[in-house]
C-alpha cells in the first residue's frame, strides 16, 4: 500500500476514480458481453479452476465493475442468481444498464469488500476480476470471502497483477497518475496463495496468464494515452483489440502451459471452502504450488 495513504483514502479514491471511469469503461477496455466476452470469461474460469466450471446456484462478485464476469457467466448459464457488488455507485449503475440491455437479472450491492453485509454461507461462488489489488486490507477481505461461502463453496479471482506485470505497467500508469493510488498491491504467486490459506481456504491454486498480449496491450494503451480519447480513431481501436485477442491465444496455447506463474502479467487464484484433508478416505488435495504450472 502506498505508505502515506490510509485505507480510508484508498477506498475513497477508488470510489471516485471508478465512478469517473464508469461510462467509458467498457469501450476503453474492449469489454464484450457477446460471444467473445463469454468465451473469454469461461476460459479464465477454466484456467483458474484447472477444469471446466460447474453450475453455481448463487454467486457473489466483488468489485464487479460494469459486469464483465457476472453478466457473461449468467449469459452462459454458469451462475443461477448473481449478486454483483462494488464500492463505486457509478460502476454499479453502468452494470445495471448493461444487465437491462442484455435482459439479465442481477442483484447489485454497494459494498466494500472488507465488510460484506451478507449472512454466513450465502454463496456457492465468490469471484472477482481485477479487484484484489485495489483492496487495502486483503486479510480482512479474504476472511469475509470465506465467511460468506457455503460449506463446499468455490472462490475464483482473476486478472490480478503479478509483480512483473506491475513493472511493465509503470509507464502507462505514469500517464494516469491516479492509477498509482488506486492500485495498492501487486502479487507474487505465493503471497496470493497465503492470503487464501490464512483465511482457512483449501485447495488453493495460483496460475499465471497473459504475457505477449499484455506487452501489446500496454504499448497500445500508452500510445492512446498520448491522445484525447475522442481523437483515437476507430480503426486503431479495432487493430489494438484484435491484436490483443490474437496474442491472448498465443499466450494461452504456447506459453501458459509451460512457464511459471510469476512471469505472467496476471495471476489468478482458485480455492475451496471445505473440510480439512482428513486422510486417505478423501481425494488428495490438488494444491498447485507457487510456480503455477498447470497440470
Ligand atoms: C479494475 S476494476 C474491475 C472491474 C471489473 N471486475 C472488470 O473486470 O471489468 C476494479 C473494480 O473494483 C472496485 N473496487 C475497488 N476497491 C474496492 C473495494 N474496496 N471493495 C469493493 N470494490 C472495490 C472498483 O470500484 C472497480 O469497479
Amino acid at each position: 500500500m502506498p505508505p502515506a495513504l490510509t485505507a480510508e483514502v484508498i477506498r475513497d479514491v477508488n470510489t471516485r476514480y471508478h465512478d469517473a471511469a464508469a461510462q467509458r469503461y467498457d469501450a476503453k477496455w474492449g469489454i464484450d458481453f457477446g460471444e467473445v466476452g463469454r468465451a473469454q470469461v469461461l476460459a479464465k474460469m477454466r484456467k483458474a479452476l484447472g477444469h471446466a466450471p460447474r453450475r453455481y446456484a448463487r454467486s457473489l462478485e466483488i468489485g464487479a465493475g460494469t459486469g464483465y464476469f457476472s453478466l457473461n457467466l449468467l449469459g452462459e448459464g454458469i451462475v443461477g442468481e448473481a449478486t454483483c457488488s462494488d464500492i463505486s455507485p457509478g460502476m454499479l449503475s453502468a452494470l445495471n444498464d448493461n444487465a437491462r440491455r442484455l435482459g439479465l437479472r442481477v442483484q447489485s450491492a454497494l459494498v466494500d469488500a472488507e465488510r460484506l453485509p451478507f449472512a454466513d454461507a450465502s454463496f456457492d461462488l465468490v469471484l472477482g476480476h481485477a479487484v484484489l489489488h485495489h483492496i487495502p486490507d486483503l486479510a480482512s477481505a479474504f476472511a469475509e470471502f470465506e465467511r460468506v461461502l457455503s460449506p463446499d463453496g468455490t472462490l475464483v479471482f482473476a486478472g490480478e497483477p503479478s509483480r512483473y506485470g506491475d513493472h511493465l505497467a509503470e509507464l502507462p500508469k505514469r500517464a494516469h497518475t491516479l492509477e498509482g493510488v488506486v492500485d495498492v498491491h501487486s502479487f507474487a504467486p505465493a503471497e496470493l496463495a497465503r492470503a487464501a490459506e490464512q483465511a482457512g481456504l483449501r485447495e488453493v491454486r495460483v496460475t499465471g496468464e497473459e504475457l505477449l498480449a499484455n506487452w501489446f496491450g500496454w504499448i497500445s494503451r500508452t500510445l492512446e494515452a498520448s491522445a484525447e480519447p475522442d481523437d483515437v480513431p476507430w480503426a486503431w481501436r479495432q487493430y489494438a483489440h484484435r491484436g490483443y485477442l490474437l496474442l491472448q491465444q498465443l499466450d494461452h496455447r504456447l506459453l501458459e502451459p509451460h512457464l511459471p506463474a510469476a512471469i505472467f502479467y496476471n495471476l489468478m487464484i482458485s480455492a475451496r471452502k471445505g473440510p480439512a484433508y482428513a486422510g486417505p478416505a478423501h481425494p488428495p488435495r490438488r494444491r498447485q504450488g507457487p510456480t503455477g504450472r498447470r497440470t
